[in-house]
């Protein structure tokens, strides 16, 4: 078992397979951004599958793909059947933007993907080449259809809210994911790096308490997954929503996760500097042993928690860097 030094046990990674995106959304990359990682600096998949066997064998059993955009790394439905064949995985998730979905979603299921989270800020065309910088709103939604043909179960949806941006949308999209019976998240929008200056965050606790009493919700002992979310479901089951708060109410003290970037290194938390560079280790071919305890000495670095609120603009790592 993994764990760190206020106890947590960390049994949670996240596998940023590049930090590309075809997308711009606008709280995850800056304007006119460029400075991605070079392709010579990536793991390959055999560096990538050896990390997650080193996790595997140390007690975690669940890992997520994410980017930048997951689906724009080149084979990655071989990546996910071998990450899906070692002992010790029993799930594997992906995070995507949807807009290459639609082609790949069936090819996903075979390969063995457990679930997908989709993130879809707005459902009008306007909204969402606004946030995302492109028209991508039909193949986002055909993304997202391909996935229930090709049988996921409990798709997520992912959704941060914004002054003046996408705040009037909220009901709108519950709407939309009670019909397609798509699990929706709302998520705090956190300050990261250079983005943080383009948009107010928006307290979900009010909106906690509005949804509840008018769609009759209840909070929900569900978890779907290793999220951090708190869920609310109707009485029939039927529906569920979960809320990500980082900002109004974080949730750090249950913190179970570390995320491995494109370049190999593992990051302790999404808004502190602290990390372990595993790519030397993996390019020298070291031995097993040696690479577990090089993890564990990343574990013993992890920080308490964020400080997102108290500074926000001390982070200058941006999301599609470290992967969400
Ligand atoms: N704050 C909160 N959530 C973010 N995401 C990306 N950037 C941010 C941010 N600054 C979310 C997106 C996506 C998920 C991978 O991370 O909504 O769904
Ligand atoms: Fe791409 Fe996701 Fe970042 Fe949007 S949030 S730019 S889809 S990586």
């Amino acid at each position: 078992m993994l764990i760190d030094r206020y106890s947590r046990t960390i049994d949670y990674l996240r596998i940023s397979v590049t930090d590309r995106c075809d997308l711009r959304c606008t709280y995850c990359m800056p304007k006119g951004f460029t400075e991605f990682e070079k392709p010579k600096h990536w793991l390959s998949f055999t560096e990538i599958e050896r990390v997650v066997r080193q996790f595997a064998a140390m007690g975690t059993h669940h890992f997520r793909l994410t980017g930048g955009e997951p689906l724009l790394r080149k084979n990655i439905v071989e990546l996910v059947e071998r990450l899906k064949s070692i002992e010790g995985v029993h799930e594997l998730s992906l995070s995507t933007n949807a807009t290459q979905l639609e082609h790949y979603a069936h090819d996903l299921k075979r390969a063995g993907l457990d679930r997908i989270n989709v993130s879809l800020d707005s459902l009008t065309r306007q909204g969402v080449a606004k946030i995302t910088g492109f028209d991508a709103k039909d193949k986002v939604l055909a993304g997202l259809a391909a996935a229930k043909d090709a049988g996921f179960k409990h798709i997520k949806i992912n959704m941060v809210p914004m002054q003046g941006i996408n705040e009037n949308e909220i009901d709108a999209v519950v709407k939309f994911c009670m019909q397609n019976h798509f699990i929706l998240r709302l998520i705090e929008l956190m300050p990261m790096g250079a983005t943080a200056q383009n948009h107010q965050y928006i307290n979900l606790q009010p909106i906690i308490t509005r949804l509840s009493q008018e769609l009759d919700l209840i909070p929900s002992a569900r978890q779907y997954g290793k999220g951090p979310a708190q869920y609310w479901e109707n009485a029939e089951g039927t529906f569920s929503m979960g809320y990500i708060t980082p900002m109004s109410q974080h949730f750090c003290q249950s913190c179970n996760r570390v995320r491995l970037t494109v370049d190999g290194t593992l990051y302790m938390c999404l808004g502190q500097e602290q990390k372990y560079p595993l790519a030397p280790l993996l390019k020298a071919e070291v031995d097993d042993h040696t690479l577990q305890q090089a993890i564990r000495n990343a574990i013993n670095l992890k920080p308490l928690q964020h400080d997102f609120v108290e500074q926000p603009l001390k982070l200058i790592r941006i999301m599609s860097s470290t992967g969400g």
